[in-house]
């Protein structure tokens, strides 16, 4: 049933290039420039009357939420709020019947997420699902919704699911932007291209394997770890580091990189391994700078770079490639190593990978 792997987490990590495919398939037919998803077909009209898009879920799922909040405001330029689902559903939230309510679960029966739909729902909003688990809760509560395909997720530690997330994401926030007539028409065809590519760039992205391994034996014994990236990949750092926490038990914290001289600068010594998302992309020179600031304090580097690139190289204890795409997309290709390197630490530490300690597959009490 692991289909010849140790563990089903990482038998999912490896499915990633194939459900990723199945998530866009007959959605995006990139050829003819065009977005198929009948749930956002049927509501369109709520979408681009939108005033603004609230999202709510919990744990990766909320990590999705925050890659989809930039990608929505960047390509549709649609208002986005990402809400904890704990936390929305106990604070009398604000909720216009104009609001777009989005929910992003993989389970579909996280009990919070469950209890905020039904508050949105009973204070007049549109709700839309994105869920795997074809006829879940939220999945039956919800008024529409596109389902990522990224079949069983048994690893408690979610890997395809966020990434299948992602990509149905995308295919919203391009086809709104479509919609609403707010990107280029080149821009638009472009990224449509480059969502078709992803599959093979996740798999190039996972012939990092041995490296990463290396990596991990190296820093098996840490007691903390820092994730940081800026833009599209500050959620991939907070997705990293909670990949991290849940199933290695090593303490470790996401952060935008440059909320890095706010505070946890201070934690940087030669004993804190410092995991640095630095693609060529827009804030290539800052994400530098930040590196060098971490090199001055004697951390340990262990950066993301786009292949072929030399100056972070220079600069990082280890570095780990990964193929280029457009800012938005690194988003996923960025989080494939991350996954590895939690999955090969949790491994040589000894834990139950697919089944960590004090957690289950899904939250059904609050
Ligand atoms: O099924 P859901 O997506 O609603 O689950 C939300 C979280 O419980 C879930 O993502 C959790 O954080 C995972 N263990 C993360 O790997």
């Amino acid at each position: 049933e692991k289909g010849g792997y140790d563990h089903f987490m990482l038998k999912e990590i490896y499915e990633q290039p194939q459900v990723i495919r199945d998530t866009f398939r007959g959605r995006l037919l990139s050829d003819q420039g065009l977005i198929k998803m009948a749930g956002i077909e049927d509501n369109l009209a709520k979408f681009i009357n939108a005033k603004r898009i609230i999202i709510v879920a919990c744990g990766t799922s909320w990590h999705a939420a925050q890659v989809a909040e930039y990608m929505i405001e960047e390509f549709a330029r649609i208002p986005v709020e990402v809400e904890y689902a704990s936390e929305f559903r106990y604070r009398n939230p604000i909720i216009h019947t104009d609001d777009v309510v989005l929910a992003i679960s993989q389970s579909g029966e996280t009990a919070d997420t469950l209890a905020a739909i039904k508050l949105a729902k009973e204070k007049g909003a549109f709700v839309f699902g994105v869920c795997n688990v074809v006829g879940s809760s939220i999945s039956r509560e919800t008024h529409a919704g596109a389902y990522t395909h990224a079949g069983p997720e048994i690893g408690v530690a979610s890997t395809k699911a966020f990434t299948t997330q992602i990509t149905v994401l995308a295919l919203i926030a391009l086809r709104l932007a479509k919609a609403k007539g707010t990107m280029s028409q080149p821009d638009y065809l472009r990224n449509l291209i480059e969502l078709e590519l992803i599959p093979e760039k996740v798999q190039e992205a996972l012939l990092e394997n041995d490296r990463i391994l290396e990596i991990a034996h190296i820093y098996k014994d840490a007691a903390n770890c820092l994730f940081l990236g800026r833009g599209f990949n500050f959620p991939v750092a907070l997705e990293g580091a909670l990949k991290l926490k849940e199933i290695s038990y090593i303490h470790a914290e996401g952060y935008p990189a440059a909320e890095m001289k706010h505070g946890p600068i201070a934690l940087i010594d030669e004993n804190m391994p410092v995991i640095v998302i630095a693609p060529q992309q827009n804030h290539y020179d800052k994400v530098v700078s930040n590196i060098q600031e971490i090199k001055a304090r004697s951390g340990k580097i262990i950066a993301l770079v786009s292949k072929g690139d030399q100056q972070v190289r220079n600069l990082a204890d280890h570095i780990i490639e990964m193929p280029h795409s457009t800012e938005a997309l690194t988003s996923i290709i960025a989080t494939i190593p991350l996954q590895l390197l939690s999955y090969h630490v949790a491994v040589l530490r000894g834990t139950n990978v697919d089944q960590p300690r004090n957690l289950a597959k899904s939250v059904t009490v609050e």
